[in-house]
Parts: structure tokens; sequence; C-alpha cells
């Protein structure tokens, strides 16, 4: 039995019929990984979220309180928890999105790879949950290293029969919010304004924002590409230093995953014209998967839209980035065939 709200006792005594009216229309949203730093202010934005009907919260600890707390809010999506890896499959079992952002965080001094050893192994375990009982799910994945765990993701999902690359997405969106914060910032303008997109994956060099083509069209000096640049590709660890040891992004995470799954609902409805950028499997270069903007639809990834033209100090960046990135993917996919 999920451990419920109230509001779930009370459907039991026969009012399913007035909840389940407002909610008809929505998408079913599983969150993994609910109760951590990410996962609180996730579920908080995804029950405000009017495209979520059934939002489940699943973790390993937690998740009755965080249930209860965010089950308070007068918002139309039902929100039911779940608790530990024997109600895995009911927090699954019919979702249309599933949401990842189970495993530990950065500390000082340390690289997103150097937390493969830990989350590499819980991504493989819930994405064969996804496999066994909501195959057919968009999975949003932002569990660390994501240039690995995407590819570990794949590997699962194909030894099990059910791989659909339009379906699988790694969540970069915060570097985009962190691109357009900070060339808002340089450009004396409203952040709302700016979209940079930002290519190659989510880890130190493999960020690569394409400056040259920031909209509205604007220019930069040699420094501030280079500030920029810098800034844009380690503001993870800004982060990481700022919290001194009490974790990584959360709360600007939470913001970028929110407007991530909210496109990709959208997408889902129909809504015509959602691009964003994620790291998805992808031909637009020699790997098997990088991030570009991505055209979301009913079905997912509809469209990989190409990289455009870049200069030649985002060509240099784009080489250094598909050299790590290489790597990062062999050794997602090697943890999964070993
Ligand atoms: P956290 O430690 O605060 O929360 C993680 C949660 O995952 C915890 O509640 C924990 O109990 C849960 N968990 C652990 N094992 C689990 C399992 N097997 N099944 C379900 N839940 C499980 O960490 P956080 O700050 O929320 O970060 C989570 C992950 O997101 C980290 O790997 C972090 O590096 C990553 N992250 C990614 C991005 C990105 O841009 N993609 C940004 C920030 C953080
Ligand atoms: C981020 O970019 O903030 C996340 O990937 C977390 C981290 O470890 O930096």
């Amino acid at each position: 039995q999920p451990s419920g709200s109230r509001m779930e006792d009370i459907s039991l005594l026969g009012r399913e019929d007035c909840r389940s009216k407002g909610g008809a229309s929505g998408f079913k949203v599983a969150l993994l990984g609910a109760s951590g730093g990410i996962g609180q202010p996730l579920a908080l934005l995804m029950k405000m979220n009017p495209l979520v009907s059934v939002l489940h919260l699943y973790d390993v600890v937690n998740t009755p309180g965080v249930t209860a707390d965010i089950s308070h809010m007068d918002t139309g999506a039902v929100v039911r928890g779940f608790l530990g890896q024997p109600q895995l499959e009911s927090a699954l079992t019919g979702m249309d999105l599933v949401i990842i952002p189970a495993g530990v965080p950065r500390k000082p001094g340390m690289t997103r790879d150097d937390l493969f050893n830990i989350n590499a192994g819980i991504v493989r375990t819930l994405c064969e949950g996804i496999s066994k009982c909501c195959p057919n799910a968009i999975v949003n994945l932002i569990s660390n290293p994501v240039n690995s765990t995407v590819p570990i993701a794949a590997e699962v999902f194909k030894q099990a029969g059910t791989y659909d690359p339009k379906r699988l997405l790694g969540v970069t969106t915060l570097d985009v919010v962190r691109a357009n914060t900070f060339v808002a910032e340089v450009l004396g303008i409203d952040p709302r304004e700016v979209n940079v997109p930002v290519v190659g994956g989510h880890a130190g060099v493999t960020i690569l924002p394409l400056l040259s083509q920031v909209n509205p069209s604007c220019s930069f000096t040699t420094e501030e590409i280079s500030y920029l640049t810098d800034r844009i590709q380690n503001g993870g660890t800004e982060v990481v230093e700022a919290k001194a040891g009490a974790g990584s992004a959360t709360l600007s995470m939470a913001y970028a995953a929110a407007k991530f799954a909210d496109a990709c609902l959208r997408g889902m409805r129909g809504d015509a014209g959602i691009v964003e950028c994620s790291f998805v499997a992808s031909q637009v270069t020699e790997l098997p998967f990088f991030a570009t903007k991505v055209r979301l639809g009913r079905s997912g990834v509809e469209e990989i839209i190409p990289l455009g033209p870049l200069n030649e100090f985002e060509r240099a960046g784009l080489e250094k980035a598909k050299k790590e990135l290489a790597g990062s993917i062999q050794k997602g996919v090697s943890f999964i065939r070993k």
C-alpha cells in the first residue's frame, strides 16, 4: 500500500469521483528520489503544475512525511507516497513521465564522475523498474554523472527490450538556466529575455555554451566570452563550494527540472514548437549521445536540432567536450555490458 495522505483515506470513503474529475485530463508523474534536496522542492513544483493529475513520490527514506506535507497543497494533482524498494513497482505502474533525481550529490573537491560508483547502481535499479512497470513513460534523468547515467539507462532499457531513444532525456536545463542568468547579468537585461543554447554534456568542459547563438542576437568581447564560458562550465562547482559539504545545487535544479518536465508535458499534450536543450541519443556528432536543442512532442524527442554555425572558440570547445564525453559514455555502457 502506498503511504498516503488523509485524502487517500477519505477517498476510500466514496468521494473518489470529485477528485478524479479535476485531474482526469492530466498526466501521471513519478518522482524517484523525492525526499532529497532536489526531490522535495521539485515535488512542490510538480504539485503546482496543472498538467499533472497524479504525482507519485518515491524514495528509500522519508516519503510519508514529504507526501503528507505536499498533499495539503490545494492544487489538482493527487499525491501518493511510496517508501523503499518493495514499493517501487507500485510507484511506477501507469506513469507517463518519470523524473529521477535519486542519488548522492558532490562535496567540495569531487567531480561528478566521483559519484559514478554509487549512482550507477541506483539508476540501473530504477530503470529496471521503469522497463517492467511503465516501459512507455518518458524519463527525465537528473542523477549525476548525467554523461554516464543516460547511457546506463539506455543499456538497461535495451537489455529489457523497451528502449526508445525518443523517451530518454538527460536533464541539462540547469546549464541553460545558469547561462541565461549570467549572460543577462553581463548584458544588463532581464534573464527571461535571454536564451542561450548549451550543448555537449553536463560536466566541466563538456558543458559548451554557444555564445555566438544567443537570442536576442548580441556580441561579447573576448574577456566576456572567457568569463561566461568558465562560469557556466563551473556553475555546479560554484554551488558545491558555497554549500561547503552540504550538497550541490538543489533549489535552482528543482526549478530547472520543473521547467524541463513542464516542457515535456506540453509536448506530450501536443503543443507545437516546444524546444529545449537535453542530453539524448543523437547523430549530431560521431558520439552516440550529445546535448543539443531538441523539439519535444507527443512521443518525447521528435527532432534533434543541428548545432548550427560555430565560431573558432566553440569549435575548439566542441573537440575538448567530445573527447571527455566519449570516455564518460563508454564508462556508462561498460557498467551494464560488463
Ligand atoms: P540528496 O542526497 O539530497 O537526495 C537524493 C535522494 O535520493 C535522497 O532522498 C535519497 O534517499 C534518494 N535515494 C538514494 N538512493 C535511492 C534509491 N535507490 N531509490 C530512490 N531514491 C534514492 O541529493 P540531491 O541534491 O537531491 O541530488 C541528487 C542527484 O542529482 C545527485 O546525483 C546530484 O549530483 C544530481 N544533480 C544533477 C543536476 C543536473 O543538472 N542534472 C543538478 C543538481 C544535482
Ligand atoms: C550542477 O550542475 O549543479 C549539478 O550537476 C550538481 C553538481 O555536482 O555540480
